[in-house]
């Protein structure tokens, strides 16, 4: 585990990549795992360490908007408007990809995606490697995303070379991408994953544009998923009341659960253990979640249960990851989660 306050240690890390290491560091939305983008070797471990398809293609984090040219082509005009506006920051570009840029990274597709991370210690990396880092979420395939050192290390501690800590992510869900390889000619921006950049922000920043925000695409972005971010405790989403009627069933009588929610409650259950609650606006619900999962799913209860969070726009990251998080699946964790 590396200090993201001690340069010795950032020297280090910046060493390690350019060695082909795979390194645990933090970005504002969840901690990524970096390899240095130029290295196929070094990217093909960061799917081997997460157990991930190879055809799930990764962001490249580049240090400032300038980058985009050394690995995307047929840039529109309006990448620049909203780089210019939330770069550094947690919106990915999608682009067409330039020529050399290798197959491990964009998983042999033609496009690829990339970010100006908003992290001192990642932007540091970046700066001294003079490389854009390939970086997925540090958590192993289909699991829950880290937002510090420590859950990164729950995951995947045993699997990489190195973590930094450089705290808890300001965001805590992972950035919104937009797709921007068929802008013009009556095709529209259209977002890819929601995240902390919401549709309306995208709208303002590019007035007289619609902004497409379909639930379901087709596009091959692996958060696209039926399922994905799941804890290794079966978890299911409903509301407060329903979870009250779910734990008193005798059915269930010698089961535990971890409650995860938002609105104040005053009932109370031996069978239950309650996480601190949530914030109810949608940047202090969004820092929480994954963090709050995370502890839920280290208790060793039996079941998560999680309060179905407000509809609406500010909401639909949120429940977008919790939908995929309590979607059912044969297939809990192979592995204990330490
Ligand atoms: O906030 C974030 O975006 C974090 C931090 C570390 O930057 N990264 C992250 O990466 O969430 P990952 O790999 O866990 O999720 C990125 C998603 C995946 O679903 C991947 O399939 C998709 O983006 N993606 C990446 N490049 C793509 C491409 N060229 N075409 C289509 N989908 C792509
Ligand atoms: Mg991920």
């Amino acid at each position: 585990m590396f200090n993201g306050l001690n340069d010795r240690d950032i020297h280090n890390v910046v060493l390690l990549l350019k060695r082909g290491g795979i390194v645990a560091l933090p970005t504002e939305t969840v901690y990524g795992l970096a390899a240095d983008a130029t290295n196929p070797e070094a990217v093909a471990k960061i799917f081997v360490a997460k157990g991930r398809p190879t055809t799930h293609p990764l962001i490249v984090h580049i240090e400032s908007f300038e980058q985009v040219a050394d690995w995307a082509i047929d840039v529109p005009p309006l990448a620049a408007v909203l780089a210019q506006k939330f770069w550094p920051g947690p919106l990915t570009l999608m682009f067409k990809k330039a020529h050399g840029v290798f197959d491990e990274v964009t998983g042999g597709k033609p496009t690829i995606c990339l970010r100006v991370p908003n992290h001192p210690v990642f932007l540091r990396v970046l700066k001294e490697l003079k490389k854009g880092l390939a970086a997925p979420s540090a958590n192993p395939y289909q699991r829950l995303s880290p937002t510090s050192a420590r859950h990164v290390m729950l995951g995947l501690g045993s699997k990489i070379d190195a973590v930094v800590d450089g705290g808890r992510c300001a965001r805590g869900i992972e950035s919104t991408i937009v797709d921007l390889t068929d802008v013009g000619d009556g095709f529209n921006v259209r977002i890819l994953r929601k995240g902390p950049i919401t549709k309306a922000m995208l709208e303002v920043a590019l007035p007289g544009l619609v902004v497409e925000e379909p639930d379901e695409h087709d596009a091959d972005v692996s958060g696209n998923m039926f399922r994905h971010y799941q804890p290794c405790t079966h978890a299911s989403l409903m509301s407060l009341e329903s979870m009250e009627k779910y734990v008193q069933d005798p059915t269930k009588k010698d089961k535990r659960f971890a409650v995860v929610h938002y609105s104040t409650t005053d009932w109370n259950n031996e069978s239950v253990v309650f996480l601190p609650q949530l914030p109810e606006t949608k940047e202090g619900y969004e820092y929480e979640m994954f963090a709050t999962l995370q502890e839920a799913d280290q208790l060793g209860v039996d079941e998560i249960l999680i309060e179905r969070p407000p509809e609406g726009p500010d909401w639909v990251a949120s429940l977008d990851r919790l939908r995929k998080a309590t979607a059912k699946t044969s297939s809990r964790c192979k592995e204990p989660a330490s």
